[in-house]
């Protein structure tokens, strides 16, 4: 069976680079809420009786879509899964009890970055719309500036990658997900890396991790 690994960490740890690499050398399914509500901005959800009728007036305000809608996508997810890097879930103390109710890990791994680098990560950030590819003006150029590198379109930023919504986005993640943390940590699971390596030096830490669960 395969390894069922989750990665914790504020928004722009390095969460989605990690995992992507993760996935492909274990052969793990990558699980990522961000990227499903993206493909599904516009789903509706109105008569659900949320304060919002789709997931994009959540995302691009910086806060968390609710519970209900991200608890599905995760069950989903996870049951057609064998093994399974999980990221961007759960955000809140809920959404971490709903995961225990259907699946067990095998490892959490924790990625630990200072608030002043994420908001450089995050308003450098630029993604490839039509193959996910994901660069950064300064820390992860493309050859070209502007142009992926893997499919050759015109690279743009992500709507919630503004500071005024980085800031948001990073004070939702203090109130909610930092419980989340604690909770794995008072557990005695938690495995911290120190996220503020290169990428190729996190990627080995957290690979030990994952060899060794
Ligand atoms: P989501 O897409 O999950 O965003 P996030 O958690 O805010 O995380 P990011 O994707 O922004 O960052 P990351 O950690 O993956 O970093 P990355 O590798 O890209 O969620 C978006 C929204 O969806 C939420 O705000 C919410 O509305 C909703 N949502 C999602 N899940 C939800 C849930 N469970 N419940 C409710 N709502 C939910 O790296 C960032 C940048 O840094 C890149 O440019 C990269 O090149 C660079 N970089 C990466 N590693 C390094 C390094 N080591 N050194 C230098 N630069 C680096």
């Amino acid at each position: 069976m395969g390894k069922h690994i989750l990665l914790l960490g504020a928004p722009g740890a390095g969460k989605g680079t990690q995992s992507k690499r993760l996935a492909a050398e274990f052969d793990l399914e990558h699980v990522t809420t961000g990227d499903a509500l993206r493909a599904n901005k516009d789903m509706d959800i109105s008569d659900m009786d949320f304060e919002y009728d789709t997931p994009r007036e959540y995302m691009d305000a910086g806060e968390l879509v609710p519970d209900d809608v991200v608890n599905e996508i995760v069950k989903t997810a996870l049951r057609e899964a064998d093994g399974y890097v999980l990221d961007g879930y759960p955000r809140n103390l809920d959404q971490a009890e709903y995961l225990t109710e259907i699946t067990d890990l095998d490892a959490v791994v924790y990625l630990d970055v200072s608030e002043d680098e994420l908001v450089d990560r995050l308003t450098g950030r630029r993604v490839c719309p039509d193959c996910g590819a994901n660069y950064h003006v300064e820390f992860a150029p493309p050859e070209e500036e502007g142009v992926c590198d893997e499919c050759g379109a015109e690279l743009i930023q992500r709507d919630d990658d503004t500071e005024e919504t980085v800031r948001e986005r990073l004070s939702v993640y203090r109130e909610n997900t930092e419980p989340v943390v604690e909770h794995y940590r008072e557990e005695g699971v938690l495995v911290e890396v120190e996220g503020e390596q290169t990428p190729d030096d996190v990627f080995e830490d957290v690979a030990a991790v994952v060899e060794d669960a």
